[in-house]
């Protein structure tokens, strides 16, 4: 297995694939509310991803290997879900923090993207993980260049994380992506500086911290899709879709709306 680095052609369809996942965060913002439920979340981004878009919602019906098949066009993880939440008719309440996970298709290349939103009034406490959370992936896109290491990466966002008291969830890592919604190479969120491959001009992959106020360890539900914190702490994650350029990088998945690098 190789990891593919993008043509011009490529990377010309990622910036317009990432853009697009980034304005389906930008459309739903102001639906994220208290008392909205996470299935209607879900069809309003389904509906703007289609038929505003022309894009195909990724997750639904994704069904990599040991997977039931994904059922919904979005995932939406709330307090202590940790990934992979699914979409439900329980509504959103007053404190709530919640992910929205956004994959679109354009063109056949996939645009990869999440967001934190706070539901009314959140707790000091959950506003701080969330601001940690983001900043913790922005430590890690600074670290991408050519000739830089994933190992990097991992490292600086692991000795964020943990130095505001928090902890890195393992099992699930940022990934390649392209014309398939997951590829090589994995990236993971913590690591030692130095190891691992080597970054190149025209590699494409997230980054995606998942940033567990408690111990990092998860449980999987019945469902076989959501990722929970084991000891129930709040869990927070923010994504985006990053270029290795000849100089540095290019966030692929910025919007009019997204949050500015801080
Ligand atoms: N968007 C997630 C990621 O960042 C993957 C979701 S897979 C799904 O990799 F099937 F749950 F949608
Ligand atoms: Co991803
Ligand atoms: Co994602």
């Amino acid at each position: 297995m190789t990891i593919h680095l993008k043509t011009a052609e490529d990377i010309e369809k990622m910036r317009i694939a990432g853009r697009l996942a980034g304005e389906v965060l930008d459309y739903i913002t102001p639906f994220v509310n208290v008392g909205v439920t996470t299935a209607e979340l879900d069809r309003l981004c389904h509906e703007y991803m289609v038929n505003k878009q022309g894009c195909i919602p990724a997750p639904l019906n994704y069904a990599p290997d040991g997977h039931v098949p994904y059922p919904k066009s979005i995932c939406t993880s709330v307090n202590q879900v940790i990934c992979h939440g699914i979409p439900n008719d329980k509504p959103l309440k007053n404190g709530d923090i919640v992910n929205l996970d956004i994959t679109v298709i354009k063109d056949g290349y996939h645009g990869d993207t999440s967001r934190m939103f706070l539901v009314g009034d959140v707790t000091p406490q959950a506003r701080r993980l969330v601001k940690t959370t983001f900043e913790a992936m922005w430590v890690g896109i600074n670290c991408v260049k050519p000739g830089a290491h994933l190992g990097d990466i991992g490292y600086a966002i692991q000795r964020y994380a943990e130095n505001a008291g928090y902890s890195v969830v393992q099992e699930f890592c940022g990934h390649g992506i392209g014309k398939n919604f997951h590829e090589e190479p994995q990236v993971l969120h913590y690591g030692r500086q130095g190891t691992g491959v080597e970054l190149k001009p025209g590699m494409i992959f997230t980054i995606e911290p998942m940033i567990n106020a408690g111990k990092r360890f998860i449980k999987i539900k019945s469902d076989g899709w959501t990722v929970e914190t084991k000891d129930r702490s709040l869990s927070a994650q923010w994504e985006h879709m990053i270029l290795v350029t000849e100089t540095g990088h290019e966030v692929l998945t910025l919007s009019a709306g997204a949050p500015p690098r801080p």
